[in-house]
């Protein structure tokens, strides 16, 4: 039988680091030939994942620009992956996530009756604009999608109430598989975090959502600020995301400030090992809610509410809001109170053990006839939590 073919369609840092374990997955099973389209919706923090894992993509549609928009990301997608899939012919696509490219690299599968599996399906918030357009992306991904591959069976449950078409594989989170590539004891490539002194309170910081664009990231910052300037024990370390909107509103309020490091994006080996020898984490990316609960350091989440709930009742994760008053309660409370913070620091993974690339493969050459059993489901009592 002939080799079955993937196409990997992926375009963003988070869905890079999450599909990127999956790609070299896919290549090295003789049933599957893997094939890697990067839309590049992100450049530089795109490029960077792809080095860090030697992963090298057949197709790149290579169109971020400035000042970009949804539609107009959507609609370059749109055109450029039409005539990926005229030459590249694949048995099957795969998308990742809730962002941009991947609706529209389903549409455009959907558009060519090409099947289309969705990895990490499943998530809600059961907010339409919240996260935006996050939210929506994922739910019309879900209904596009014949193949969901859910990280959790909370997940599994949420596509079930939906009816979407297709079959369901609980398969554990990719992220948990890259972190088997990124943790590791060497040195910073950034110098600057070298010379951070981690044996006093870091605090490791993202901050990029559209929908805490304005008042709420104004709001947050200014927490940061009031945080870093009454107690200069701290320091906060934040690599700030490359889009404008962002870098902008972080230096107006943080730059300048002794105690608060800003840096580039960092490498993903970089950013895991930050996580780890930081003493608590504060963020609005979803990926960061997944990582940080695997390496046993408390998450305070810089929205009002998560589509990844499983660390938020295992007790690792926390919504911090996005107002500033809060923010500062919440963050000072794991500082002063070593009770509160001891039963938030205990490592917990309920998105993976690391086997979920293997999973979703196994689920692909048995939904096409090239195995004969389907993958046994990703459980997380046999999850591992000593990364
Ligand atoms: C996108 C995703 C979001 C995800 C986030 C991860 C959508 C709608 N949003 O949001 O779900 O959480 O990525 O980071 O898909 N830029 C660069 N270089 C880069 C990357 C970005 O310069 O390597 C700048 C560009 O000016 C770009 C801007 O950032 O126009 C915004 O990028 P975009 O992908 O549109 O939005 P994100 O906020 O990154
Ligand atoms: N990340 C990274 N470098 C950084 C900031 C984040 O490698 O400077 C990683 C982080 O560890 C996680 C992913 O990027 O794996 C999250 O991406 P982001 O916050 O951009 O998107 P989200 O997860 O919110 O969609």
């Amino acid at each position: 039988m002939k080799p079955l073919r993937v196409l990997s369609v992926f375009g963003t840092r988070p869905e890079a680091i999450k599909m990127c374990p999956l790609a070299l997955e896919l290549a090295r099973r003789s049933a599957l030939e893997s094939l890697v389209c990067v839309t590049a919706q992100h450049r530089e923090m795109l490029d960077s994942v792809l080095r860090t894992f030697g992963v090298r993509p057949d197709y790149d549609l290579d169109i971020m620009e400035a000042g970009q928009t949804l539609s107009s990301v959507t609609s370059k997608i749109l055109d450029g992956l039409g005539a990926v899939l005229d030459e590249a012919r694949p048995d099957l696509v795969l998308v990742h996530g809730d962002t941009t490219t991947a609706f529209a690299a389903a549409l455009a599968a959907f558009y060519h009756q090409l099947p289309v599996g969705h990895v990490e399906a499943g998530l809600r918030t059961f907010d339409r604009w919240s996260p935006y357009p996050e939210e929506m992306n994922r739910r019309l991904v879900g209904r596009l999608a014949e193949y969901h591959f859910a990280p959790t069976a909370r997940n599994r449950d949420n596509l079930l109430r939906e009816a979407v078409d297709g079959s369901i594989f609980v398969t554990g989170n990719t992220v948990i598989d890259a972190m088997a590539y990124t943790v590791n004891p060497r040195p910073f490539a950034c110098e600057a975090l070298n010379r951070v002194d981690f044996r006093r309170r870091v605090i490791a910081m993202t901050c990029h959502r559209r929908e805490n664009y304005g008042a709420p990231m104004e709001q947050i910052f200014s927490a940061v600020a009031q945080l870093a300037q009454s107690d200069p024990e701290l320091t906060f370390v934040y690599p700030v995301h490359l889009s404008p909107v962002v870098q902008r509103a972080a230096r107006a309020q943080l730059e300048g400030l002794a105690n608060v490091l800003l840096t580039e994006p960092l490498d993903a080996m970089d950013m895991h090992k930050l996580i780890s020898r930081s003493y608590l984490v504060l963020t609005d990316s979803g990926g960061l809610q997944e990582e940080a609960p695997a390496l046993g350091k408390p998450v305070l989440v810089l929205r009002r509410e998560t589509e990844r709930p499983e660390a938020v009742e295992a007790g690792t994760v926390a919504l911090a809001g996005v107002e500033r008053e809060t923010v500062i309660k919440m963050v000072r409370q794991l500082l002063d109170e070593p009770a509160r913070y001891r039963a938030m620091a205990h490592a917990v993974n309920p998105y993976g053990d690391g086997q979920a690339c293997r999973r979703i493969a196994d689920a692909i050459e048995w939904r096409f006839g090239r195995a004969e059993r389907p993958p046994e489901e990703f459980h997380p009592n046999r999850a591992s939590p000593n990364l």
